[in-house]
């Protein structure tokens, strides 16, 4: 205890101090946000609590052999009720803003075939107010990847055009509810990776994918995840029209959609190569973004799929005029892309129809750029954080930009001890390399909004289960107990900091 009171803070504060000169948070505007990033299904458990129903990641954890450590989401680190508790840390953290993600199944247990629960409207009318209270601003993902199972239940969730429908119905309750308080709202939260691990390699519920793209013999990886994809584009352009035309003026808040950004560089100056970044990027980012904003499919996508990409119908396209107020990237890695024809695409090697889509696939089997970390996906490469934004600057035209989520991974193992954990040392270098990198970025004009740190607190990671570990602060999963590492430290200075000089 001793430890932990006196020394600890010291020991941590000093190094921070050591770290804090690589990075610079003066130059960031004013009004600039800086929070951290969070989501139901990782955060909150309460699993069955007042009234939630059943969500897709419910029943896909609860069936042997999907998480690697054997666990689930059903307490996670019990934000539900410790949300007091963790809104302190932030308030002590001196961030302005928190991006947490709203559960579909606990506000509307069964979507729109039963009522809305009310219980699950006061959870987060309490969170939303907690935080304004504390002067820090709500930003809520209305989906998370977790969806009512209900929707799966009746037609497939996103494979069937219904979830359009169901998405608007549910997100026009949010608004109505929480929109006088709440000014960002982002509709899907990586669809790219939805759509891929739902539906191709079969790693996220529905667990759907035909061979060789994973083990399994239900569903096809070849066309759903474009099915998905669509419907998914199309519900995104639902939500945005019914916040355009009942809540916008009135609420004046702002919309977008949060996206997984790789940065891709090709791994010789070969064409080949340089035209497999573009593919790359076309399967990763612009397969959302490009409907989203300019109305069609990118035409790298249209040359190697053809006819398995789904049209956009004269009334679609209206919906889509309606476009996005910000994009939101998620950037954590960056890779080498290879044309096809070499060794790092899987099934298919040099045939034009798998040769894009294994893109889709990229982070498992392209060569990471960088300084490798714990994790394999993740390597350290912060020039990447300047071209990916100054990419998306580019090609979609300078629209705001949101960093939704940044950040390093620690592993650990059911005998790992919390002491392995607090100085890290890793986490504080990439934070600090990809922040300066951001600010490189919008110092040549890119027009950032702001930038969460993933995440506040060690959660449950997917198929990782707990044994992958993000927080800024460690979580010991028996006690719940809450400890701050040296990044704790070190983003609050580099805050301090930035507040000092505003
Ligand atoms: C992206 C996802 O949005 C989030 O849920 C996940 O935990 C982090 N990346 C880290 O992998």
């Amino acid at each position: 205890i001793l430890f932990e009171l006196i020394l600890l803070p010291l020991f941590l504060s000093s190094d921070a101090k050591n770290l804090k000169e690589s990075s610079d948070s003066s130059s960031f505007p004013a009004n600039f946000l800086f929070g951290t990033a969070s989501s139901s299904y990782q955060f909150e458990g309460a699993y069955q609590s007042d009234g939630k129903g059943s969500s897709n990641w419910d029943v896909h954890t609860h069936k042997p052999g999907n998480i690697i450590d054997g666990s689930n989401g059903d307490i996670a680190i019990d934000q539900y009720h410790r949300y007091l508790e963790d809104i302190d840390l932030m308030a002590s953290l001196g961030v302005n803003t928190y991006r947490f993600s709203m559960s579909w199944a606990r506000i509307l247990p069964k979507g729109r075939f039963g009522g809305v629960n009310m219980a699950g409207i006061r959870y987060y009318n309490k969170l939303i107010n907690a935080l304004l209270l504390k002067g820090i601003q709500p930003f809520v993902s209305l989906t998370h990847f977790d969806v009512p199972q209900e929707l799966e239940d009746r037609y497939g969730g996103f494979l069937s055009s219904e979830s359009q429908e169901d998405f608007g119905y549910y997100v026009d309750i949010c608004f109505k509810y929480f929109g006088d308080r709440v000014k960002y709202w982002a509709t899907f939260n990586e669809p790219n990776f939805q759509a891929t691990y739902g539906y191709r390699t079969a790693e996220y519920p529905p667990k759907r994918c035909s061979k060789p793209f994973g083990n399994c013999s239900h569903g096809d990886s070849e066309t759903e995840p474009f099915i998905v994809a669509h419907n998914i584009i199309l519900a995104h352009a639902t939500a945005v029209d019914i916040y355009r035309t009942k809540y916008q003026r009135e609420q004046r808040g702002s919309i977008g959609i949060v996206m997984h950004c790789m940065w891709f560089e090709p791994i010789s100056n070969s064409t080949a190569d340089k035209l497999a970044v573009e593919r790359a990027q076309a399967f990763l980012l612009h397969w959302f973004l490009d409907p989203i904003i300019f109305g069609r499919y990118p035409t790298e996508m249209k040359k190697v799929l053809g006819s398995t990409l789904p049209d956009f119908s004269r009334n679609d396209m209206n919906k889509l005029r309606k476009r996005l107020d910000f994009i939101g990237i998620n950037h954590y890695t960056s890779y080498y892309a290879q044309d096809c024809i070499l060794s790092v695409c899987e099934p298919g090697h040099g045939s034009t129809r798998t040769e894009g889509s294994s893109l889709l696939t990229q982070e498992k089997d392209g060569v990471p750029i960088g300084k490798p970390s714990e994790v394999d996906w993740l390597h350290v490469y912060p020039q990447g954080m300047e071209k990916i934004v100054t990419y998306i600057k580019e090609r979609y035209n300078n629209i705001p930009m949101i960093i939704t989520e940044n950040g390093y991974s620690q592993v650990s193992n059911s005998n790992s001890k919390i002491e392995e954990f607090l100085h890290d040392t890793g986490r504080v270098e990439y934070m600090s390399g990809y922040l300066d990198a951001l600010l490189t970025a919008m110092k040549k004009g890119a027009d950032v909004r702001g930038y969460f740190a993933w995440s506040l607190l060690d959660n449950f990671e997917w198929t990782f289960g707990y044994t992958r570990r993000f927080g800024l602060y460690h979580v010991d999963y028996t006690t719940m107990k809450r400890t701050p590492r040296l990044s704790a430290t070190w983003y609050k200075e580099f805050i301090a900091r930035y507040k000092v000089d505003k």
